[in-house]
């Protein structure tokens, strides 16, 4: 298994190139099950979780071909993928593949929507919470779906198609409002989304779906509205930039000091998470290449942070905040609102020094003034990643094991890093 290995104190310096968002691809890449056309996306990400799903989609029957290199192309270019969905051959998602990422459960709603039939495996436990998809049995049943569970499976069926619908979320979800999006693109009239999630992979999916043909307004509002139509039709779209990797790596600059162009990142998809770093003492200066983040010299200033849907801090930036705080002068407070148990990068954190106490949702981080290198283990995507942020700030070598949880989410970072300064090597085998 690989591990990477980092020796701490080197400041970074010079751009980091950004890459298509993992959130917004995999939902882009599940709505190409709307039709028979093909869906041409640009600027993918190559990612392990990609890659996955092009596996759990090609047992659907959809093929996937990825665009050769083309002039002036280099590694930091996002891929193209073609995705054809012509003809479905099975509606079932087995537990095998759908239990090794949560998202493509999300599949069920276009296959309803399409075939009028999906059983697609529950998808079992998972590191950082409960997290169920009671909210998107709801949403599907709202819109006209027979929903059982059977043998571990939800098991879908609307035989004379999806109705429009309303759907009144209780609570913000990602996963919900892609679900409730897609079903209702193919759904017979008109329905309506209250307390959608705002997030913006939640606009990508749906100008996606709009140049596909689809009748959606309101998306990024916790309103959306969605007119049914009989066929959706291929399209080409670009995913738009990471966000969370946006924020990882300017907490990254913000960790080990020095000064980086993330180039081509987008300032609105992440004002919350900017403004606390700017708090903070870390200057970031929006660019029309994209966020200039410096950190020379001065000390970091503690915050109090609380996660929260978007447009607040985001969840998936907590672990890599936690990270940076433990180096700043004076005493921090993170509380987590949106999923429960989301630290279990807490014990990692202490073995580099830091000093955490948790107490129910809420972090207090005591800043120290150095963190040594040890031995640490990556448990989820984000948690792993925060390792390496502490890393590169701790005196010594730093070994972080079960790196596939990195390689799930963050494309080629140790080249990104280590392009800019960062003494980080991963180590094979
Ligand atoms: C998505 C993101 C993930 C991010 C999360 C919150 C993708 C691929 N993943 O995950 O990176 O951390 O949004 O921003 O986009 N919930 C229920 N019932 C449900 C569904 C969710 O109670 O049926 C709860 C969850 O347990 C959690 C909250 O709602 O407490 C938000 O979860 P949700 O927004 O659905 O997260 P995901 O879509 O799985």
């Amino acid at each position: 298994m690989d591990r990477i290995r980092i020796v701490g104190g080197r400041p970074l310096n010079g751009t980091i190139p950004i890459s298509g968002a993992k959130n917004a691809t995999l939902p882009l890449m599940i709505a190409s099950l709307l039709t028979e056309e093909t869906l041409t996306l640009d600027n993918v990400p190559r990612l392990a979780d990609v890659v996955l799903l092009q596996r759990i989609l090609g047992n659907h029957g959809v093929d996937i071909t990825t665009s050769g290199k083309r002039a002036g192309e280099t590694a930091d270019n996002g891929q193209t993928l073609h995705i054809s969905a012509a003809t479905i051959v099975d509606t079932t998602a087995p537990y095998d593949l759908v239990s090794r990422m949560r998202a493509s459960f999300w599949v069920l709603a276009p296959l309803v929507a399409r075939m009028g039939e999906a059983r697609v495996s529950l998808p079992g436990g998972c590191a950082i919470g409960t997290r169920p998809v009671d909210l998107l049995i709801m949403a599907m049943e709202r819109l006209g779906a027979k929903v059982e569970i059977d043998g571990g499976y939800v098991v879908a069926k609307a035989p004379r198609g999806l109705k429009g619908g309303e759907v009144v979320f209780p609570k913000v979800t990602v996963g919900g409002t892609h679900t409730a999006i897609m079903a209702a693109a193919l759904a017979d009239g008109t329905s309506v989304i209250e307390n959608a999630a705002r997030e913006p992979e939640i606009g990508d999916v749906a100008a996606c779906l709009n140049k596909m043909g689809a009748r959606i307004s309101g998306a990024g509002t916790g309103r959306i509205v969605v007119e049914g139509v009989s066929k959706l039709h291929g399209a080409r779209h670009a995913v738009l930039p990471d966000r969370i990797e946006t924020g990882t790596y300017a907490m990254a600059v913000a960790m080990a000091g020095g000064d980086i162009l993330l180039q081509n990142a987008r300032p609105e998809l992440l004002q919350a998470a900017l403004d606390v770093l700017t708090i903070s003492g870390v200057a970031v200066t929006p660019t029309n290449q994209g966020i200039r983040i410096a950190r020379n010299g001065g000390h970091l200033d503690p915050v109090e942070v609380t996660t929260a849907p978007f447009p607040e801090f985001p969840t998936d930036l907590q672990a890599q905040l936690m990270a940076l705080m433990t180096r700043a002068r004076g005493t921090s407070h993170i509380v987590e609102t949106v999923f429960e148990n989301r630290f279990m990068h807490v014990q990692e954190l202490a073995r580099l020094g830091a000093r955490i106490q948790l107490d129910g949702e809420r972090a207090t981080i005591e800043g120290v003034e150095q963190l040594k290198g040890a031995p640490v283990m990556a448990t989820d995507l984000r948690a792993s990643v925060s390792l390496v942020i502490a890393a590169l700030a701790a005196e010594g070598e730093t070994i972080v094991n079960r790196v596939y949880h990195l390689d799930r989410g963050f494309e080629r970072l140790e080249h990104k890093l280590g392009r800019c300064g960062a003494a980080i090597e991963r180590l094979s085998g």
